[in-house]
Parts: C-alpha cells; sequence; structure tokens
C-alpha cells in the first residue's frame, strides 16, 4: 500500500532539493501522462514524509512551456501526495514584491498559451478519455493550504507577503516593459513562467495546492532602475538569498 506523503513540494529554478531532507528513497513513476521531469526524492523532514521534486528536471534541462505538468501531479499523487506546494521563482511587478520577497498569492492570470492545461480528454483509440470536467476555479490555490504556509512562516519567523496575483507567461524569454505594463494593468503583482497549467491540473487532480513565490528580480521596467537587464545570476543570486528561510518554513508546515 502507498503510504501518505505529508506535503509534496515541487521546486522550480535554482531549487532542485532539499538538503534536509532525511532517509531519502527516489521514485521514478511511470504516469498515464508519462514521465515526470525528474525522480521524486521521498524522505522524512522531522516527522513528517516530504516528497521533492524539481519541475525543471535536476539538472534544470526543461524549459517552462516543455514541462510535463500532467505527468509530474499525477506521480506525485500516484506515490501518496495530496498537498502540494509550489515553489515559483518569479519577477516582482508591484512595490510589495521586490527581489528576495517570499510571497504567497491568492489570484492568478493565465497567459500561456499552447501547452496541455487539463486532463480532460475525448476517448481516442487506445485511451478511454476522461468525464468532461468544469472544475471551479475561483479560488485558484486551496484555502486552508495557504493559511498553513502562512502560519508556518509566522512560527518559523520568516517573512511572507499574504496575497497577490500571479501572472503566467509563456517564455522562455523575457517579457518587454509593454508586457509588464499591461500585466501590471491587469492586476498581476508577480510574474512567472510556470504558475499555469500546474494550478489548475492540480484542481482537476483533487490536490490541494498553493504557490509560494520567490522574486527574483524586477519584471522588466518595474524596479527603480527602468533600464536594468535582467541577467540569469542576479536571478540565482537572489533565489540562494530568499530561499535561506525555506527550511525553517517547511520544517514548520
Ligand atoms: N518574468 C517571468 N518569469 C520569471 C521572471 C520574470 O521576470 N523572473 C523569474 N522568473
Amino acid at each position: 500500500m502507498t503510504q501518505p506523503i505529508d506535503l509534496a513540494v515541487i521546486g522550480g529554478t535554482g531549487l532542485y532539493r532539499i538538503a534536509e531532507l532525511q532517509d531519502v528513497e527516489s521514485h521514478l513513476p511511470v504516469t498515464r501522462y508519462g514521465a515526470p521531469s525528474g525522480p521524486v526524492r521521498i524522505g522524512r523532514l522531522g516527522e513528517r514524509r516530504v516528497a521533492f521534486l524539481a519541475r525543471h528536471g535536476e539538472g534544470h534541462s526543461l524549459p517552462p512551456h516543455q514541462i510535463n505538468y500532467r505527468a509530474n501531479l499525477a506521480a506525485l499523487q500516484a506515490l501518496g501526495a495530496t498537498r502540494v506546494l509550489a515553489l515559483n521563482t518569479v519577477g516582482g511587478i508591484t512595490e510589495r514584491f521586490g527581489p528576495r520577497v517570499l510571497g504567497c498569492p491568492d489570484q492568478l492570470i493565465d497567459y500561456t498559451w499552447g501547452r496541455i492545461s487539463t486532463i480532460c480528454e475525448v476517448a481516442s483509440e487506445g485511451s478511454g478519455g476522461t468525464e468532461v470536467l468544469h472544475v471551479d476555479f475561483g479560488e485558484p490555490y486551496t484555502r486552508a493550504l495557504r493559511a498553513a504556509v502562512l502560519a508556518a512562516a509566522q512560527r518559523a519567523g520568516v517573512a511572507l507577503v499574504d496575497g497577490g496575483c500571479y501572472g503566467a507567461t509563456q517564455g522562455p524569454r523575457l517579457e518587454t516593459r509593454a508586457e509588464i505594463a499591461r500585466m501590471r494593468r491587469d492586476g498581476c503583482d508577480l510574474v512567472g513562467m510556470t504558475g499555469m497549467p500546474e494550478a489548475g491540473l492540480a484542481r482537476e487532480l483533487g490536490l490541494d495546492y498553493a504557490c509560494l513565490a520567490i522574486v527574483a528580480n524586477w519584471a522588466a521596467g518595474a524596479g527603480p532602475d527602468p533600464d536594468e537587464v535582467i541577467t540569469l545570476q542576479d536571478v540565482l543570486d537572489n533565489v540562494a538569498a530568499a530561499s535561506s528561510g525555506l527550511p525553517a518554513l517547511l520544517q514548520a508546515l
């Protein structure tokens, strides 16, 4: 029988493992949607069983539009996960979300295109298809899991901004200043490339799901220097610095 997993964590850019996991076993399940981005590492964090999966693969080989989001979530579910905390590296658009801030958004807007964004399928040869699903998605992140993440951050003394709207872009290129200006007008506070379809698929699969966004940079034109050029090194440095509180937050969660 599958042993339950207390929490599954999907790591984003710059976050390829949880060093504090003990007694780690690795699994590479193949799901009806294919293989996940890499092995699922399951171990103990204190008393809890925690699973970790690197969304882009452990060597960051998968770009955001080529990640098999369905296989990733289905693999975690098959291994016993019911609650998923998504770590997403993002750019900050509005004032509260400067580089190195951690945020727990409560809304999202999907600007991605051409990605497989549902588990809903018509029957075809060799496949039984699924029922037509129209899941409620008014509140895209699970309220109870968000509340638990916010409470854990408080217990761990880790600053975490409560709320905000995550705009999911197609990438892999970064955005133009005009695109970010439009996203600001739309009400986005954060911009990233991996928030969707992951959150929608989690809802379809019946998984609890929350996002912990790690702000790596000001989005194009959003910071004090409108001419700033965003470099991968800045992104990685800021993710590393902003992630220093994550082990304590995860332990508390
Ligand atoms: N835009 C989109 N995705 C990102 C960014 C950004 O500025 N920074 C990190 N991920």
